[in-house]
């Protein structure tokens, strides 16, 4: 079964996706966070900067698009790939926020199936290229997936990545695992499963429910355990010193990339806030060492607290 790393908006961007790649690995494939198609202009200078070969090199990538417009699809889906050479495309019918939703996108395209069904329709009779779907259940009830996986099985999608909740849950709750079984069975798609695998356990608790997936995608638990594909891949646990040149390594390149320290310290602060519970754990640390990265209000105070807990964790 392959491994594939989830989209994560804000932080499994090029910077992050770089350093995973080059200290941990495991990862097959790379989703990037969604991007959508503007009437302005097809593509942002910041969307450019995280999806060009230049920064994404030696892994498989496949950009995420957020969209219910057809032609906006189509439009961005051809430059990037005439311009960056992508052939594959992430179409995301997940996102549960409520800006997103509200526009009948994400999530939100889940609530009118006449208006999937035509969009998909449209795309995939003009689309020369592979598309994958990321999908929860539905809105309210995962009951609604029956006949959303009726309106999915009509089409050539190369992968369906299903995160088996609803909108509604947003990413709390036990994933419906019963749900997503019978779902596998029925789907005429490659099928991946995605949904709080944080641990090789956990993994494997849920061995019974991924018969004939193809591959598992992870988010939330890789940012708290940056290894843990390697590790469920048969590699080693990561130990303090990796952790450490890895976690500086996104700081530095941060640092590159924006202008002042500020962004670059809120950017840490959210890996750490994942990161940082995981290590007291892992370690047995006490807690206060990860809780005063979080609180740090200067890259010098972040740097102090942050030596401090790997001291306490060699
Ligand atoms: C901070 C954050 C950002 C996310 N951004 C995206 C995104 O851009 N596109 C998407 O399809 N899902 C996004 N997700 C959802 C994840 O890809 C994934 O489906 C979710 O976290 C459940 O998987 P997990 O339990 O392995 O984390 C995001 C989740 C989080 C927590």
């Amino acid at each position: 079964m392959e491994l594939y790393q989830a989209p994560l908006e804000g932080i499994s961007g090029y910077i992050y996706r770089k350093a995973i790649h080059k200290y941990f690995g495991g990862i097959d494939k790379y989703f990037a966070p969604f991007i959508s198609p503007y009437e302005k202009r097809i593509i942002t200078d910041r969307e450019r900067n995280q999806l060009c070969p230049e920064h994404n090199e030696g892994y498989l990538l496949v950009p995420q698009i957020l969209t219910m417009d057809a032609n906006g699809f189509l439009e961005l889906t051809g430059w990037l790939n005439e311009h960056y050479g992508y052939e594959e495309f992430n179409l995301n019918f997940g996102c549960p926020s409520g800006t997103v939703v509200s526009k009948g996108r994400g999530a939100g395209a889940l609530g009118n199936l006449m208006k999937l069904d035509e969009f998909l329709d449209r795309i995939f009779s003009v689309s020369p290229y592979r598309i994958s779907i990321k999908t929860r259940l539905g809105l309210h009830n995962p009951e609604e997936f029956d006949e959303i996986l009726d309106i999915y099985n009509k089409y050539p999608i190369s992968e369906l990545i299903i995160h088996p909740r609803v909108r509604a849950e947003l990413y709390k709750g036990v994933p419906h695992y019963d749900i997503y079984k019978a779902a596998n069975e029925k789907s005429n798609s490659l099928t991946v499963y995605n949904g709080n695998i944080t641990s090789l356990d956990s993994l494997h608790n849920i061995e019974g429910v991924l018969d004939s997936t193809n591959a598992v995608m992870i988010g939330r638990g890789m940012l708290s355990n940056p290894s843990l594909f390697r590790e469920i891949k048969g590699g080693a646990s990561a130990n303090a010193d990796e952790l450490c040149s890895f976690i500086d390594e996104i700081r530095d390149d941060y640092m590159r990339d924006f202008s002042g320290e500020i962004p670059v310290l809120h950017k840490m602060k959210e890996i750490w806030s994942y990161m940082g519970p995981y290590l007291v754990d892992k370690y047995n640390i006490d807690e206060r060492l990860s809780k005063k990265i979080i609180k740090a209000k200067h890259l010098s105070e972040y740097n102090i607290c942050k030596n401090e807990l790997f001291r306490a964790v060699k």
